[in-house]
């Protein structure tokens, strides 16, 4: 298998990672596209891959072409790769809110994947959806959908249209989490713990109650429930929350996030 990953910043280099840690590819057949000076240097000093230019010959012979700049380099990047794509590259885009069908026009290529990961990829962890070109082979997607693998599950959506709702749910999931998190953290601080000991509270909090999702064989409600006794302490909380409206709030900012991915996207 030859690979090459377009923009070798945050996420190229987890998938470059992934890639070597599955031997996917050996990082002889590694290639890493990348304009940032600093990055470059960076990325010959852990030598993981050949470093090299978008309009680099051997792209040519590359099984999957994986697009990881930015939205908004994709213009400078395609003048480049056009010149030395063929029609055997399966091209692999992360770049949220790119549509697959601007990717095929500008790059005049019919094999594309649109793929929409998240942060804790870097773990092994991540959830990528991903939607293809119509029409594309049945081989070529499985092909895309193991390097993707790599990284945590997948899953494929025929409508590419859901894609601006998984950006907004599992691309900035992990942001709202960091979010509830930190704020649990600073309610600790206020009621007097030292920074440390209200993140160990807090964090080992998450990571139980995220497995009894999981293992406890129980409703959310329920779950809720079992912890919020009648007149006590957590229902004291919970009725903050509710009155307030911080569940709806939650679901509101959630569809926001919705709405800019398509608004984005267009
Ligand atoms: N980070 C996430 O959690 C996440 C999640 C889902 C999807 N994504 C998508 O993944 C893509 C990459 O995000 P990222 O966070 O990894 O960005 P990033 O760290 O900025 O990486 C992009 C890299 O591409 C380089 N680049 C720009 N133009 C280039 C060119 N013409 N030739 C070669 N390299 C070029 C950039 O260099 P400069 O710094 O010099 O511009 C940078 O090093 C984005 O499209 C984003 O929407 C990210």
């Amino acid at each position: 298998m030859k690979i090459t990953i377009i923009g070798c910043g945050n996420m190229g280099l987890i998938y470059a990672r992934a890639f070597l840690k599955y031997n996917i590819v050996s990082k002889e057949n590694l290639l890493l596209a990348e304009k940032n000076e600093t990055r470059k240097a960076e990325l010959l000093k852990i030598d993981i891959g050949k470093v090299c230019v978008v309009d680099d010959k051997r792209i040519s012979e590359s099984d999957i072409v994986i697009l990881a700049v930015k939205p908004q380099d994709f213009n400078d990047v395609s003048v480049g790769l056009k010149k030395v794509l063929t029609s055997d590259n399966i091209i692999v885009s992360i770049m949220a809110g790119m549509r697959l069908e601007q990717i095929e026009s500008v790059l005049n290529q019919k094999n594309i994947i649109r793929a929409m990961p998240n942060s804790p990829a870097e773990l092994g962890m991540g959830m990528t959806a991903f939607s293809s070109s119509k029409d594309m082979p049945i081989e070529q997607i499985r092909k895309a959908e193991n390097l993707l693998a790599t990284t945590g599950r997948t899953v494929f959506f025929e409508n590419e249209e859901l894609l601006d709702a998984v950006t907004a749910l599992s691309g900035s999931g992990p942001a709202y989490f960091f979010y509830v998190v930190k704020h649990m953290i600073e309610a600790g601080k206020k009621m007097g713990f030292d920074e440390s000991t209200s993140a160990m509270l807090v964090k080992q909090t998450m990571l139980g109650s995220y497995h009894l999702i999981n293992n406890a064989n129980k409703s959310l409600d329920d779950l809720i429930k079992a912890v919020a006794s009648k007149g006590g302490t957590t229902e004291a909380a919970l009725s903050v929350f509710n009155e307030k409206e911080v569940g709806e709030n939650l679901q509101n900012g959630i569809v926001k996030a919705r709405d800019r991915a398509m608004e984005l996207s267009k």
